[in-house]
């Protein structure tokens, strides 16, 4: 029997909207409901505890739309929150940095490997971790956290002089140390992928985890029995700011245009 549930998936704001247009192109029938809580990003300089209790508000408020599966599509959630949201859920929860540690383990030939993401993702060590698990003993692993790549993301500054100083400064120790594989460990980050690819050269691998992460969503709807019939499938949209702000910075992540009707909610009020 089909599953017409739709898939919840969360972000700090936008960046997460790289994984959804994913998991819209894997799996079209799918329905989805889509919370960017940008009334409280970045998440990516936020402690710990603060990035457990914001994700599982997240998760809260998602369960209330009767989702079927949860995919915490935010690097800095996943790193720090995958556990216990996992842990508390009753169904599937899909998070970001295994698959692209894994694409990366695979890619790599040099056994050279960069990690770029927020501060919190890369002082969480749990992205290296994932990368080591999966890698050949002795694989070189080097991490850099680029806060300021958010911004310019969001500034829809992706390619230009500035994006390339900052690149300059932030890529040159990955560039001296000679990594073939670069890990793009933040879901802002794929819309700098050109200024990157310039910087870095084209014959290092850029690991988008984005379609590795939709790959597991469609493996988990099929091992669950999930899959929807595919018939007319929701595409919902809500965020904690104001829903004229997400929705005028949201189609080049999304990488299409994004249907109107974004709600405004705010998860702050569960009790967690
Ligand atoms: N979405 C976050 C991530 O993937 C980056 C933005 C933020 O810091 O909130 O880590």
């Amino acid at each position: 029997m089909a599953d017409n549930r739709p898939i919840g998936v969360f972000d700090s704001g936008i960046g997460g909207l790289t994984v959804l247009r994913e998991i819209w192109d894997m799996v079209p029938g799918e329905g989805t409901v889509y919370f960017g809580d940008n009334g409280r990003a970045p998440y990516g300089t936020k402690s710990k505890s603060t990035i457990i209790k914001y994700s599982l508000q997240n998760m809260r408020f998602l369960e209330d739309q009767d989702v079927k599966m949860i995919v915490i599509a935010c690097n800095t959630a996943s790193a720090h929150a995958y556990k216990v949201l996992s842990e508390k859920a009753d169904i599937p929860v899909i998070e970001v940095v295994t698959p692209g540690a894994r694409a990366a383990a695979k890619a790599t030939r040099n056994g050279k490997i960069g990690i770029i993401a927020t501060k919190g993702s890369v002082n969480s060590g749990v992205y290296k971790d994932a990368v080591e698990r999966y890698s050949a003993p002795g694989t070189e692993i080097y991490q850099q956290a680029c806060p300021l790549f958010v911004s310019l993301a969001e500034e829809g500054w992706w390619d230009n002089d500035i994006t390339a100083a900052v690149c300059r400064e932030y890529l040159t120790p990955l560039k001296e140390a000679g990594i073939d594989t670069l890990v793009l460990g933040c879901t802002h980050y794929p819309l700098l992928s050109d200024a990157i690819r310039k910087f870095m050269g084209s014959d290092v691998v850029l690991i988008n985890a984005g379609k590795a992460v939709a790959e597991v969503v469609r493996d988990t709807l099929n091992a669950g029995s999930l899959a929807s019939d595919g018939i007319d499938p929701v595409r919902a949209f809500y965020t904690s700011d104001e829903p004229e702000l997400f929705e005028e910075i949201a189609s080049p992540f999304l990488g299409r245009g994004l249907p109107a009707g974004t709600k405004h909610f705010n998860t702050d009020r569960y009790e967690v």
